[in-house]
């Protein structure tokens, strides 16, 4: 069985995020959606919990439900390659926007084939609709209340709208 790890921060997915799990789905028998505990970024705007239930519900939703059905939902700390190892994947799934996601990309396939050369990395190219698209955009107009219903998922918008006053 072939199975991949798609890592990230996912604070909050995006439709970018959606378009690719669900083109890993079409290749891989099942797609783990791998959520990073504590990313490196700003302030989560999301806790873990909430990152996890909006982007099951977000699947379930909007993926058909073959599709649905072989995309998992995770959390992990610590390194994707010992995440993938924990879950018997031997693959990785990254997305690529632009020409200015591919240093940093390479660098990261890189390193984890050198911590696990049992891993390795595939890329999907971004679909040009959603190559716009960042969480750190979308948390930064949410945050000023903006319209974000055509950045992300339902499931996501529903959960933003749902916060409270204080930002
Ligand atoms: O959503 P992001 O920030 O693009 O995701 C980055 C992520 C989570 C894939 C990356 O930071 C990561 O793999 N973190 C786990 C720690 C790790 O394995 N670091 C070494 C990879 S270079």
């Amino acid at each position: 069985m072939k199975i991949a790890v798609y890592p990230g921060s996912f604070d909050p997915m995006t439709y970018g995020h959606l378009d690719i799990v669900a083109r890993a789905a079409a290749v891989f028998d099942r797609v783990v959606f791998a959520v990073l505990v504590n990313p490196r970024k700003s302030a989560p705007i999301f806790p873990t919990d909430v990152r996890l239930a909006v982007i099951r519900e977000a699947v379930d939703e909007c993926c058909p439900p073959e599709v649905s059905a072989r995309i998992d939902v995770e959390s992990f700390d610590g390194l994707t390659v010992d995440f993938c190892r924990k879950r018997g994947a031997k693959f990785v799934v990254r997305g690529l926007r632009a020409i200015s996601d591919f240093e940093s990309e390479l660098q990261m396939a890189h390193s984890n084939r050198k911590l696990d050369p049992e891993v390795d990395t595939v890329f999907f190219m971004t679909s040009v609709e959603n190559s716009y698209l960042s969480s750190s955009l979308v948390k930064e107009i949410a945050n000023f209340r903006g319209d974000v219903t055509q950045m992300v998922p339902p499931a996501v918008a529903r959960r933003l709208a749902a916060r409270g006053p204080s930002l």
